[in-house]
């Protein structure tokens, strides 16, 4: 390759710093610069704001090479944006989120939130550990949700940069103390974001504890794969490797039961747009829960980190897979996007802009004797590992 040509490539591929040096330097240097070049994922830091208690908040851009973008502010360790190419290789913003750290303290349903410490819902706000009972804010009427009012996404996060050749890593640290939001033990939890120069993007959780208590922590960003918020999400194409439904009553606690998918909305093991059914009227678990809003038991619990779900949309040709080694999947619609919330750029997100899936273990584990467990007792190591991996087809 002629030096013209090393030059041309910086460009498209390094920040100019690097491409001065590039262009002047020796020979032997723009032979490492070409290698950084080619598998470097970067992350750099920046101010973000301030909270209403004055605490500094960053933000964290993690950057490759294939167009993926990931925006990560210590406050929550909010994924405030995510941007991948579509079929045309043109990089646009796939996540919803809003243009300011005050929006986010305000009023935020968990757009790109960390969730803990206890992810989805624990039957009126109670569970018992060791015979002793512990009561949580009731923050979805007749339960308690997602940690709580003050739970992990609304926490400040201390933040970490790591780089490897191929991947750049975020690892953001909470220590929750104990009682905090009613959940007893000083719990120290790490979650590490990592990009990976193939446009995946890993989520590690790491937890310890003092004394007994419960955890299940998720991520809860709000796809829309169209990059067009103004448009609902019903014609992505949902695939979701589970034979059996969490089924839940009216307020969205689980009746206990694992049910067939067979015949059913919930059955998404073939690839299903997810506006072909869901307002399917006469269908009892869609009205409970105004449309998706349930938590599958993925197959293959045995295998540890494996597929769970993928979404498409055939416009754009994005597609997204979630792997994970936990035992369920939460997806949900956006029901309860009204309108209300502002876009980046002007306008509001309307019903069902956004999906989550959120990977997790079943809601109300601590009140259900036959599901998985989510005890995590004094000198075990709860871990566990999520990856969004994003393509074009
Ligand atoms: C979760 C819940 C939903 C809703 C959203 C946030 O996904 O299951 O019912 O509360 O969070 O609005």
């Amino acid at each position: 390759m002629n030096l013209v040509k090393r030059c041309v490539f910086g460009i498209s591929i390094l920040s100019l710093a690097s491409l001065n040096v590039q262009c002047k330097g020796e020979k032997k240097e723009e032979v490492t610069q070409e290698a950084k070049a080619t598998d470097s994922v970067s992350i750099v830091k920046t101010e973000y704001g301030k909270t209403e208690k004055g605490v500094q908040i960053d933000r964290y851009t993690l950057k490759n090479q294939k167009g993926m973008e990931v925006n990560i502010i210590t406050y929550g360790g909010i994924i405030t944006s995510l941007k991948v190419p579509n079929k045309a290789g043109k990089s646009e913003e796939v996540v919803i989120g809003f243009n300011s750290l005050e929006q986010y303290q305000k009023a935020n349903p968990y757009f790109g939130a960390l969730i803990g410490r206890y992810g989805n819902r624990i039957a009126k706000g109670k569970f018992t550990l060791d015979g002793k009972q512990y009561s949580l804010a009731i923050n979805n009427e007749p339960n308690a949700l997602h940690g709580g009012p003050e739970g992990f996404h609304r926490a400040v996060w201390t933040a970490e940069e790591a780089k490897g050749g191929d991947s750049a890593s975020l690892k953001l640290k909470y220590v929750s103390k104990d009682m905090e939001e009613g959940y007893p033990g000083n719990l120290t939890v790490f979650v590490t974001y990592t990009l990976n120069k193939d446009n995946t993007l890993d989520v590690s959780y790491d937890a310890t504890t003092d004394k007994k208590t419960v955890v299940n922590l998720t991520q809860h960003s709000y796809f829309n794969l169209s990059a067009d918020f103004t448009k609902p999400i019903l014609d992505h194409v949902i695939t979701i490797d589970s034979d059996k439904l969490v089924p839940v009553d009216a307020t969205l606690i689980p009746t206990g039961k694992l049910t067939d998918v067979t015949n059913t909305p919930f059955d998404f093991r073939k690839p299903t747009t997810v506006g072909a059914r869901i307002n399917n009227a006469t269908d009892d678990q869609l009205k409970k829960g105004l449309g998706y809003d349930h938590c599958w038991v993925l197959n293959n619990q045995d295998k540890g980190n494996r597929f769970a779900a993928s979404a498409y949309d055939p416009t754009s040709g994005r597609l997204l897979e979630v792997y994970t080694d936990q035992p369920g999947i939460q997806f949900y619609t956006g029901n309860f996007l009204d309108g209300t919330l502002p876009m980046r750029n002007g306008g509001t997100y309307a019903h069902r802009t956004g999906f989550c899936l959120e990977t997790q273990h079943y809601p109300d584990s601590p009140n259900q004797k036959d599901f998985p467990t989510t005890v995590l007792s004094p000198g075990e190591n709860y871990k566990t590992k999520t990856s969004f991996k994003f393509s074009v087809k």
